[in-house]
């Protein structure tokens, strides 16, 4: 396993639109707590991290109800309007404690049933990548490429694979694909697509297919059964 520091970031500034509720979807309530407090304690006791730093919205109300203890090494920043700032904002920060080599993994707060075994099988399998990489899940469905209602094509499946997070690369590596991307204006929804940009080809580590992303209402109850399952294993 790699000797180089490993540290989490948590972008948690959305608003969670989609979701469509009285809060931000990283703050409603799942089986004894809230998403971002299963997420967070998901990657606490995987004891993997140097640090673990969390971008909030500077309007966010709700962190102080998730009553962490001031012993655990979680840190704050204020996020930022796409995903993609929260994400530097965060990197920026570990920047001050770490070195550019140093490896960060950046989960979204809105998957809260990462596994520790995910997490251990991407810190094994990237820590020695001279580019990086992600968790992903390959895609069982036959895929269609639609114009205007209409298929135009069937999309060979074999090569597509739904991304998920955590996502792994070295900070200096990051941060300047972060902000290449931004001074471009592309808009990336996830770190290995600013990689990509940069010409560079981070790796695909399978993960498990429970490690959802609440995105829409009918997410949640599958969440908590997925933890509910979890807790069997
Ligand atoms: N996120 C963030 N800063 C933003 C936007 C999103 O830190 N400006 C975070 C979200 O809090 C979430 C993760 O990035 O944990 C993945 O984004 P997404 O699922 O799109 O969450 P939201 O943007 O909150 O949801 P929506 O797109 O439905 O508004
Ligand atoms: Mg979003």
């Amino acid at each position: 396993m790699s000797k180089t520091p490993v540290w989490a970031l948590v972008p948690a500034a959305g608003v969670g639109k989609r979701m469509a509720a009285d809060r931000p979807k990283q703050y409603l309530p799942l089986g004894d707590c809230t998403v971002l407090k299963h997420t967070l304690q998901r990657l606490m006791a995987s004891q993997l991290y140097a640090g673990i730093v969390v971008a909030l919205s500077p309007e966010d109300e709700y962190w102080p109800s998730l009553c962490l203890s001031d012993t655990e090494q979680v840190y704050r920043v204020a996020g930022g309007r796409e995903r993609a700032d929260s994400v530097l904002s965060g990197l920026d920060f570990i920047a001050l404690l770490g070195s550019v080599d140093d490896w960060v993994m950046v989960h979204d707060a809105a998957r809260p049933c990462v596994t520790e075994t995910d997490l251990r099988r991407l810190v094994e399998e990237v820590g020695n990548d001279p580019v990086g990489g992600i968790l992903a899940l390959p895609v069982h469905d036959t895929l269609k490429d639609v114009e205007s209602n209409r298929i135009q094509s069937t999309v060979d499946r074999s090569r597509v694979w739904r991304a998920l997070t955590p996502q792994m690369f070295r900070l200096g590596l990051l941060r300047d694909a972060l902000r290449e991307a931004s001074r471009n204006d592309r808009r990336v929804t996830d770190e290995a697509s600013a990689i990509e940009l940069k010409g560079l080809r981070p790796l695909i580590v399978e993960g498990r297919p429970d490690n959802i992303k609440i995105t829409r209402p009918e997410d949640l109850p599958l969440a908590s059964y997925y933890l509910e399952q979890q807790r069997c294993e």
